[in-house]
């Protein structure tokens, strides 16, 4: 699709949020995350309504406005619906069903000693049925304006919205991607059995489906079968397209004053051998192992005391759900316990820093000799691709094998598996001891693969595979913004 068509992307988080600034004016703060930063593409090529849930007390009163023009981070405008959910609704749907059910679940987080809770029945009807329920009906009132546009759902929060939309808009072109893992049907088994399959049917109400690898892709046609006995329909409606990142964006940020400070101020105090890690502090990406694995290292190579040190950037997270509070605290332990154990004056082995610091992460990105990717799963990992692209001391990435994007850069990495400890204490150390050439040979082999898949190829596969599906019926003109 090479025209300006007009699309209708749903999503939970949106790619602006709304604060008030010092002297009272309304701000925009762009939305956080992978997903938003992977459909800027489309903002600026199409006409875009973005449908997303209103998070703050500024959105809901944005939201109150109606439907408004927004322009993108590269000034592209699009249309902004910002939905309103019921604060008991929204808790139900974010802090209850989404995160702790299907996000664990999804990453094989799921701890049968205590889930699922009792209530997990009213939690999806009153919260997830109910917050999906709003998404589809501001999306039906966007389709009545633009019949024939594709409909772009996004991620775990919203499995139900593609099955509530055809069946207000039978002949509706919706498409959908998961940005998760995606796991067998062993996994979904620890849910009620109307609940797994609720979410099955209504992803098999798409045209198209889209998941990051092949891996995930077969675990939903799998799942399909065993719980709907439908695996040849998911089979004929996905298809795997890995998520890219910008790499034009990231050559910006890298000659960014900002960056430039940073980095300075890191090379400071820089030690021989930087090894860094950058995540969103949640539970699947595995920072606790990560710190064992670093003591390990520690404990195993003395030669390395004083030269090495592990700089944690960790991006704060769903700071209202109990399980992501305990483990920050699991965090704190972990770094204590090495800094405890084998600091001494003037080195601190374990360097943790927990803010939203995009330009810091930029900044550790360009100065790492060794990046640590551990995730226990995760659907792609933005920062493994991320980071390669600016980093200038030919640093080594080590990534976990569960993690979407080791499909793609396995021939560049030292691999690990997350849940072995000293396995990944023994990756640090080869990874430490790489030789010159074969790092430089690595890394330029993620940049070239990152850079040829780039987000403009991520996003017109998608807008493709659902034309391929669901045509456009010839002269069928629509309207834009
Ligand atoms: O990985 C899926 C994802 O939607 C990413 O796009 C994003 O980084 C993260 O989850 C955001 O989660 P939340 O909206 O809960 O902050």
């Amino acid at each position: 699709m090479s025209r300006r068509e007009p699309l209708v992307v749903v999503s939970n988080r949106g790619p602006v949020g709304f604060l008030v600034g010092p002297g009272g004016e309304l701000e925009t703060s762009r939305g956080a995350g992978g997903l938003v930063t992977a459909l800027r593409p489309l903002v600026d090529r199409h006409e875009v309504t973005w449908v997303a849930s209103a998070m703050s007390d500024v959105d809901r009163e944005v939201a109150l406005s109606g439907r408004r023009i927004e322009q993108s981070a590269s000034g592209s405008p699009f249309a902004l619906r910002l939905v309103v959910h019921d604060a008991e609704v929204y808790r139900l749907f974010y802090g209850v069903v989404a995160n702790p059910v299907l996000w664990f679940v999804q990453h094989r987080l799921w701890d049968l000693k205590r889930d699922p809770a009792a209530d997990l029945g009213r939690a999806w009807q009153h919260g997830y049925l109910e917050a999906n329920r709003a998404l589809a009906a501001a999306t039906i009132g966007e389709l009545d304006r633009v019949p024939d546009a594709p409909v772009l759902v996004q991620d775990y929060h919203l499995y139900l919205v593609p099955a509530l939309v055809r069946a207000a808009r039978p002949g509706a072109r919706i498409a959908h991607f998961t940005h998760i893992p995606w796991v067998g049907p062993d996994s979904w088994a620890v849910l009620p059995p109307e609940i797994a399959c609720a979410i099955h049917e209504g992803l098999l109400a798409c045209d198209s489906l889209g998941f990051h690898t092949e891996r995930w892709r077969a675990a939903f046609v799998e799942s399909c079968e065993a719980l709907l006995g439908r695996g040849a329909e998911a089979e004929r409606v996905s298809h795997a397209n890995p998520i890219a990142v910008d790499a034009v964006e990231f050559d910006a940020l890298a000659a960014n004053d900002g960056v430039i400070a940073r980095r300075a101020e890191l090379l400071a105090k820089r030690p021989e051998i930087l090894v860094v890690r950058v995540d969103r502090a949640d539970p699947s990406k595995n920072a606790v192992r990560g710190f064992e694995a670093f003591g390990k290292l520690l404990e195993h190579r003395s030669a390395l005391h004083g030269r090495v040190v592990l700089l944690a950037l960790l991006d704060p997270s769903r700071e209202e759900i109990p399980e992501y509070v305990d483990y920050r605290l699991a965090i704190d332990r972990a770094v204590a316990a090495v800094n405890d154990r084998f600091g001494r004056p003037g080195w601190e082995p374990v360097s943790l820093v927990v803010r939203d610091d995009l330009l810091a992460s930029v900044a550790a990105y360009a100065e790492y000799d060794v990046l640590l990717v551990n995730p226990v799963m995760d659907g792609l990992n933005l920062v493994a691709k991320e980071a390669p692209l600016v980093n200038g001391r030919d640093g080594v990435l080590v990534l976990s094998r569960e993690a979407g994007a080791f499909e793609e850069l396995d021939e560049w990495v030292v691999p690990v598996d997350p849940l072995d400890v000293e396995g990944q204490a023994r990756a640090l150390e080869r990874a430490i001891e790489l030789p010159d050439s074969t790092r430089r040979a690595w890394l330029e082999g993620i940049r070239s693969r990152v850079r040829r898949h780039d987000l403009d190829a991520w996003a017109e596969r998608e807008l493709a595979e659902l034309e391929a599906r669901a045509p456009l019926p010839r002269g069928r003109a629509t309207m834009g913004l």
